[in-house]
């Protein structure tokens, strides 16, 4: 058995969850592995591959400044055909809910190659948010041959719309194996932020709360509220630290730098590599976060998350009680934090370890599957 597998990633997240699975494949039996960036993001995602000492085979090198969906999938469309035309891959693996993802299968699907898709399944219901992200979730699941799903919930949404229970395999996420990896790896060698880190000059007997966003649907209204916040949080509460690593997004950079430079407690740095980032999450009291991967990784350190959405389609965080949907809306953003920061029964409600997203071996279950994939694929028959 010979299995050809081109992985395709472009975006920090993505690079961070397919690390641990790349990093396997690599020197797993029958498997030859072509690992594919298609550049959608730059220094976000070469912060990744240096964390991890992931190399990658090809780098389309994609990224510009303030790009469009339309003038990026465009660009994705045309390279990620060329790229498949040379390496000739038995199956494209893509992750999640990009735009690189659902191009990268899109154009797969145009060429006949197998698609498997990591961390499928996730819906909110609402095309509208997260956007586009839940459109290109769907639509690769419409595409993709194999279904690796992170939690039952998310196979029970991909039954629902006709997908077959053989090609899908319930895996836990991986970036549970990304965060304790990266975790045990800190303990066990006493890992500390570098002397000249912004990190280092945090007061490690004052709380720090830590704040990420970038969400499309939280442009404009959204962030100026979040902010606002954010502000009146800062100066409510003097003794505590708001870190902030902030998204190199310009539509995210600007309104957070033109409405928080200045406030002395709240901390706007550059975006974190991983072992900065896990680091932080480690430190922090409680997370403010739009994000998708910090929805997953704070319960599993056992961190208090207030989500600055409306919806989730992470539904198995909420039954742990330790993540909360709070929305854009200042107000009750302001009272949510307040409660958490105030109340220490409230604190301790939430201040404990869950995990939805399996044992930190999700890699090995993929690996597995496709191994069996392969084999199936030889002997003829059809899944
Ligand atoms: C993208 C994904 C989103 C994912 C997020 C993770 C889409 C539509 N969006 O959103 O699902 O949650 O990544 O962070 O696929 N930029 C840089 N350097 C970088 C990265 C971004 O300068 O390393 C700036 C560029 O100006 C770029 C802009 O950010 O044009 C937007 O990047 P893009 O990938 O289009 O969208 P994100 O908002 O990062
Ligand atoms: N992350 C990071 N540095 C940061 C912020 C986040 O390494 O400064 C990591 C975080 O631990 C998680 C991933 O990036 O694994 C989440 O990425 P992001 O929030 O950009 O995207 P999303 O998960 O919402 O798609």
């Amino acid at each position: 058995m010979s299995l050809k597998i081109q992985m395709v990633f472009g975006t920090r997240p993505e690079a961070i969850k397919m690390a641990p699975l790349a990093r396997l494949l690599r020197n797993w039996p029958g498997v030859e592995l072509f690992v594919c960036s298609t550049g959608q993001h730059r220094e976000m995602l070469r912060q990744v591959l240096e964390a991890f000492e992931l190399e990658v085979d090809e780098d389309l090198d994609l990224m510009t400044q303030g790009q469009t969906l339309n003038g990026l999938s465009q660009q994705l469309l045309l390279h990620l055909d060329e790229s498949y035309a040379r390496v000739r891959p038995d199956m494209v693996l893509v992750h999640g809910d990009t735009t690189t993802s659902f191009i990268a299968a899109l154009a797969a699907f145009h060429r006949q190659i197998a698609i498997g898709h990591v961390e499928a399944g996730l819906r909110t219901g609402d095309l509208r948010s997260p956007w586009p992200e839940e459109a290109n979730r769907s639509l690769t699941g419409v595409l993709a041959d194999l279904h690796f799903a992170p939690t039952a919930d998310a196979r029970d949404n991909l039954l629902r719309e006709g997908r077959s229970l053989a090609s899908i395999e319930v895996t836990g996420n991986t970036v549970i194996d990304a965060l304790l990896w990266m975790r045990d790896h800190q303990r066990a060698s006493q890992w500390q932020p570098a002397a000249d880190s912004p990190l280092a000059a945090l007061d490690p007997d004052k709380r720090l709360v830590l704040i990420t966003g970038h969400r499309r649907e939280n442009f404009g209204k959204g962030f100026e509220q979040i902010c606002q916040a954010l502000a009146e949080l800062a100066g409510r509460y003097p003794q505590v630290q708001f870190v902030y690593p902030v998204h190199l997004n310009p539509q995210v950079r600007g309104p957070v730098h033109a409405l928080l430079d200045g406030l002395s407690n709240i901390h706007l740095v550059a975006p974190q590599d991983y072992p900065n980032f896990v680091w932080l999450m480690d430190r922090a009291h409680l997370i403010l976060t739009d994000s998708g991967g910090v929805q997953e990784e704070a319960p599993a350190l056992g961190k208090p998350v207030l989500v600055l959405r409306e919806v989730t389609e992470r539904p198995a965080v909420l039954e742990g009680g330790t993540v909360l949907l709070v929305g854009t809306d200042p107000v009750r953003i302001v009272a949510q934090t307040a409660r958490l920061l105030d109340d220490a029964e409230a604190y301790r409600a939430m201040n404990r370890v869950f995990t939805p997203f399996g044992d930190g071996h999700a890699s090995e279950k993929i690996a597995q599957r496709l191994t069996r994939w392969a084999q199936t694929r030889t002997s003829g028959s059809t899944q």
